[in-house]
Order: C-alpha cells, then structure tokens, then sequence
C-alpha cells in the first residue's frame, strides 16, 4: 500500500511514522507513505496557499491551485483508489472503513486548515470524506495519522502476531475482554482462575463471555449493530 498525505505542515508528520509498528511496516516494504508540502506546488509568488473567503467572512481558505496541481501530478504517475479529505464533517471513521480501506493499493490524504479546503476541491478531486470524531482539530494533520495508523496495522504481515489484528476491539463489534500478565497474584489482585487454567475452550468462553459483558455495559449500541 502506498499512502500520499497533502499537508501544509510536514514535520508534524515526521514523527507518528517513524517509530514502531508504522517504521516497521515501511521498512518490511509492506508501505509507503509519502509527505507532501502544499506549498512547494504553489504558483503564488509568495508561495501562498490560503486566501480569504469569498462573500466575506473570519477565516481563511485553503486555495485550489497548489492541492490540484498536487493531485494531478501524483495522479499522473499511479492511479489511485480514493482521495481522502479529512474534515469534522465527512463520515465518520469506524473500524469497518479501517478494514475497507486496508485492502486499497493508493490513497491521497489532504488536510486541510484554517476553514477548510476551497469546495471545488471537494467536488472534483474528493472522493471520500473521514471525521476521525465529533471534535474540531486544528488541522487534518493528527486525523491523516490516525487513519494511517488505523489501516496500516491491518496490512498483513504488518503485526507480528496476524491474529492480534482480529482480536482487537470493534472487530466483530464487540469490545475486547480485559487481558493480564504476569505476575497472577500482585499483592492480593489475582487474575481470574480460568486463565491459568490451560482449558483453552473455557478461556475462550470467558473471554467472549467478558467482551459482551462489557459491550453490553459499555457500547450497547455496537450489539444492535448485529
Ligand atoms: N480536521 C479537523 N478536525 C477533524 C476531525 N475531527 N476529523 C478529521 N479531520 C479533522
């Protein structure tokens, strides 16, 4: 997978990729992500990459110019699944589209800033819109690494463990089960019997026991998904 992230702050970026199960992935060869300055694609003579918003108005808009110009050229060397613009307004991302999206070859991300991105850009590069949830960031930027970070573990191959992706929670929308490790008693806290049990059927019960228990607590409205 290759993934192409549109940004007018690249070094916010820098870091969220270069460690861990994202490093990793990138230096296995199972990913690619690629920064782009937006700026660097800005014919202004001043490099500008905003403008104020016409019929007035606080806030400033991100210009068509140098996001076009970037799309195309990217556009001219691959071809590419979807074009992803992240807003608090687009659909919200869950982990159904986490796995969708795990299964495309090219994505382009586009943060956008201030006011967001001038609406032909919507309408004639876009073709998927991703909140990451009901809150307002001050740019796409965290969104694009989180989505990043969402479908980029799914990759097989990118875990370690292959099953670890399919246990986690929102999976079959359940929430996970609590896990432990060593040591089984600190200091009275004790882990629940059955798990040192080595009866691996009744493990496997109780932990699909305690991920609906919590569910049904927690997130009842993931069981009528179902
Ligand atoms: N940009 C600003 N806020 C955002 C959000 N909640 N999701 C995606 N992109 C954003």
């Amino acid at each position: 997978m290759r993934i192409d992230i549109l940004t007018i702050l690249p070094r916010l970026l820098d870091g969220p990729f270069a460690d861990s199960i994202l490093e990793r992935a990138q230096q296995r060869g199972l990913c690619e992500i690629h920064l782009h300055n937006i700026r660097d694609y800005s014919t202004d003579k001043h490099k500008g990459v905003d403008d104020y918003q016409f019929g007035g108005g606080a806030g400033m808009v991100m210009m068509i110019q140098p996001i076009a110009d970037c799309i195309d050229t990217l556009r001219g060397q691959r071809n590419y699944d979807e074009v992803i613009y992240l807003t608090p307004d687009g659909s919200r991302l869950g982990q159904h589209m986490c796995n969708e999206l795990s299964l495309k070859a090219n994505l382009i991300l586009v943060c956008g800033h201030y006011k967001g991105i001038d609406q032909r850009l919507r309408d004639h590069y876009v073709t998927r819109e991703i909140s990451i949830g009901d809150y307002v960031l001050s740019g796409g930027e965290l969104a694009a690494a989180v989505l990043t970070d969402s479908i980029v573990r799914l990759i097989p191959g990118v875990m370690n463990d292959e099953t670890s992706a399919l246990t986690d929670s929102f999976q079959d929308d359940l929430l996970a089960p609590p896990v432990y490790t060593r040591p089984a008693d600190y200091k009275g806290w004790k882990v629940p019997e059955v798990l040192t049990s080595g009866n691996a059927r009744r493990i496997e019960e109780w932990r699909m026991e305690q991920a609906i228990l919590k569910t049904q607590e927690r997130r009842p409205d993931l069981l009528s998904n179902t």
